[in-house]
């Protein structure tokens, strides 16, 4: 039997990267997929692939959020598991950043989130039992220079999954967040060969990026039953870049 068998998960900024190799791991464990995003083409063709329900939402949006878990709590009876992995990345040193840039990339980063997960909890606090997960990032933790926006909303991210936890605990719910190093996406093709090579200098397992189903196998088990004694923690999958 797969380890999320019965249960309801919703994933953001499933179309691809990461959480589209959660959704694939998920699937592959037996849970009932909801995939959130905003790219239309991309989400359906990933659902379908993965017998999912996609939702096409702006999860920094109040409303399209809220319903975004209705829709999930109507299709399937239940809602165990919120994995908020939507992200954006606006880059520019802080003195040339534009304020607009800081409030698109804190507005999805740490608002939809929190917009998500208060939206699930209604579900998961009657049920006294939930998991919510949250993609932070090392950057929320060591800061990157030309991230200011990013690293604040990673930062932010983590404060938010230590409150959460400590205002969701006594009903059963879990929040803890996973601190990716630098893993191989669109957002990381992105990035200049300066940024790039500082990063590989600080992995201590031979200088490898890592892969996005390294991140997804974080997710399932902070997602499972496995990690059930398990509240207000930042896995880091860095390839031990954090303690360099
Ligand atoms: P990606 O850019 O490949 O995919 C992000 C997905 O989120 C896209 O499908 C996009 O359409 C969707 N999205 C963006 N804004 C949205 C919104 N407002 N509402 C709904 N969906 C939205 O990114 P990647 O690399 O897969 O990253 C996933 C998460 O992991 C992000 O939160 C990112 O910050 C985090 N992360 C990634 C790292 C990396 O090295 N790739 C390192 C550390 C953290």
């Amino acid at each position: 039997m797969g380890q999320l068998e019965g249960k309801t998960a919703i994933i953001t900024g499933a179309a691809r990267g990461i959480g589209k190799a959660i959704a694939e791991l998920f699937a592959e464990e037996g849970a009932n997929l909801v995939l959130v995003d905003m790219d239309e083409d991309s989400l359906n063709e990933v659902a379908g692939e993965f017998n999912a329900e996609p939702v096409i939402a702006d999860i920094s949006d109040e409303k399209q959020s809220v319903s975004a878990v209705e829709k999930a709590f109507g299709k399937f009876g239940s809602l165990e598991i919120l994995v908020n992995n939507a992200g954006i990345t606006r880059d520019g040193l802080a003195i040339r950043m534009k304020p607009e840039d800081f409030d698109a990339v804190l507005s999805v980063n740490l608002k939809g989130p929190f917009l998500m997960s208060r939206a699930a909890a209604r579900y998961m606090m009657k049920a006294r039992y939930g998991k919510i997960v949250n993609m932070s990032s090392v950057v929320g933790i060591m800061g990157n220079a030309g991230q200011a926006n990013y690293a604040a909303s990673k930062g932010g991210l983590i404060a938010l999954t230590k409150t959460l936890s400590k205002e969701l605990g006594g009903r059963g719910i879990r929040v803890n967040a996973i601190a990716p190093g630098f893993i191989e996406t669109e957002m990381t093709r992105r990035l200049s060969e300066a940024a790039v090579e500082n990063f590989l200098s600080k992995v201590i397992l031979g200088r490898t990026f890592g892969k996005p189903v390294d991140v997804a196998q974080a997710a399932l088990f902070l997602s499972s039953p496995a990690s059930d004694y398990i509240t207000g923690i930042v896995l880091p999958v860095d390839g031990g870049m954090l303690i360099t």
